[in-house]
C-alpha cells in the first residue's frame, strides 16, 4: 500500500496570541505543491520504520527518527489502537519534502501512514476509519497533519486543525529554496512569542485576508503575491539571517512573491509561469542563496493511494 503525500506552503499564517494549551490560534491558509513524499505499508511482524531520500532528491534525512519518535510511526500505533489490531507494518518513507523545512514534511509523512495502515489492516467495504475518523485522528498527531490528508489549498482556523476548502482557480507555479538544515517548529513561535513581547505587541485575533481570497478565487497570481504573509517570518529570520538574503534574491530576480514558508527555513517564491519559475530557480541557483532548489506547482490533492 503505496501513498502519495503533498508540502505545503502557507500563503497566510497569522498568529493570534498563545493559549493555555500552549498553541496559538491561527489563521493559517495552506496550499499543497506537488513535492510529495511516499510511504509505503507492507505486511511485518512488528512495526518497523526506515526512511530514505527520493531518488533524484537530496533531501537530508539524517535527522529523522526511525523509532516511535516518528511521527508516521505513532500514526501507525493510533490507528492499530482505534481497528483493535497489532501494528504489524513496515512503513517505507521515501521523502523529497525537506526535513524541518517549514512545509509539514513529518506531518504528511503521518498522513500517509495513517491512510496506508487504514487500508492495509482494514479491507472491509465500510471500512472502520473513514474520512471523518482519518481527519479526528490527524488532528490528535499534530496542527499540519489533517491538511495533508485534504491538500488543495485551505483555509485552518483553531490550531489550524479545523479546515474549509478555499475557492481557487487555475495552478500557481513556485520556487522552493531550501536551506542548509532545519529550524524547530515551537523555537520558531517562541521566538515571535519573544519579539513580540519586547516590542509591546498584544496580538488580536487574526482575521483572513479578502485580498487573498480575491486573489485564489479569480487566478490572479500577483495579486496572490502581493498577499502573502507570514507573521513567523521575523523570527525565523532573525534564528537564520542568511535568509534575508535568499528572500532578496528571489525579489530581485522578480519573483511576484517571496516569504518564508511557515517555521522555515524553505522560502517560497511565486512565479507568473512555469516558464518564469524555471528562469526564477536558475537565477537563484546562480546567486548560490540556497542549498537546493526545487520547482512545484499548486494546488495538488492530499494523502493519496496509488
Ligand atoms: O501541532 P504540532 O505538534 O505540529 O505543533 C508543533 C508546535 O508548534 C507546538 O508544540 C507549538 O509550539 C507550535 N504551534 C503553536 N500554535 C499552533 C500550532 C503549532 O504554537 N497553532
Amino acid at each position: 500500500m503505496t501513498v502519495r503525500v503533498p508540502a505545503k506552503v502557507n500563503l497566510q499564517l497569522s498568529v493570534g496570541p498563545l493559549r493555555d494549551d500552549g498553541y496559538h490560534d491561527l489563521v493559517n491558509v495552506f496550499h499543497a505543491v506537488s513535492l510529495t513524499d511516499e510511504v509505503t505499508a507492507v505486511p511485518s511482524e512488528r512495526l518497523h520504520i526506515s526512511v530514505e531520500a527520493a531518488p533524484r532528491s537530496r533531501v537530508d534525512v539524517a535527522g529523522v527518527p526511525t523509532g516511535r519518535g516518528n511521527l508516521a510511526a505513532r500514526a501507525a500505533l493510533l490507528v492499530a489502537a482505534r481497528l483493535g489490531v497489532e501494528p504489524q507494518a513496515a512503513l517505507r518513507i521515501r521523502k523529497a519534502i525537506p526535513v524541518a523545512g517549514g512545509m509539514a514534511g513529518g506531518s504528511a509523512d503521518a498522513a500517509a501512514a495513517l491512510v496506508a495502515c487504514a487500508r492495509l489492516w482494514d479491507d472491509r467495504e465500510d471500512p472502520l476509519l473513514g474520512r471523518a475518523e482519518l481527519l479526528e485522528l490527524a488532528a490528535e498527531l499534530g496542527s499540519d497533519v489533517p491538511f495533508a490528508l485534504v491538500g488543495g489549498t485551505a483555509v485552518g482556523l483553531g490550531r489550524g486543525e479545523r479546515l474549509t476548502p478555499a475557492l481557487t482557480r487555475g495552478t500557481f507555479h513556485w520556487v522552493f529554496a531550501l536551506a542548509e538544515g532545519g529550524l524547530s517548529t515551537p523555537a520558531v513561535y517562541d521566538e515571535c512569542d519573544r519579539l513580540r513581547a519586547a516590542r509591546g505587541e498584544r496580538p488580536r485575533s487574526p482575521k483572513v485576508s479578502e485580498e487573498l481570497m480575491t486573489a485564489l478565487a479569480t487566478g490572479d497570481a500577483k495579486g496572490l503575491g502581493g498577499a502573502l504573509t507570514n507573521d513567523l517570518q521575523p523570527a525565523a529570520l532573525l534564528l537564520k539571517p542568511a535568509l534575508r538574503r535568499t528572500l532578496a534574491a528571489g525579489r530581485d530576480l522578480g519573483a511576484l512573491g517571496a516569504l518564508v514558508s511557515g517555521s522555515g527555513p524553505t522560502c517560497a517564491f511565486l512565479a507568473e509561469s512555469d516558464e518564469h519559475a524555471a528562469d526564477l530557480e536558475a537565477g537563484l541557483d546562480a546567486a548560490g542563496v540556497a542549498a537546493a532548489l526545487v520547482r512545484a506547482h499548486g494546488p495538488v490533492s492530499g494523502a493519496t493511494i496509488i
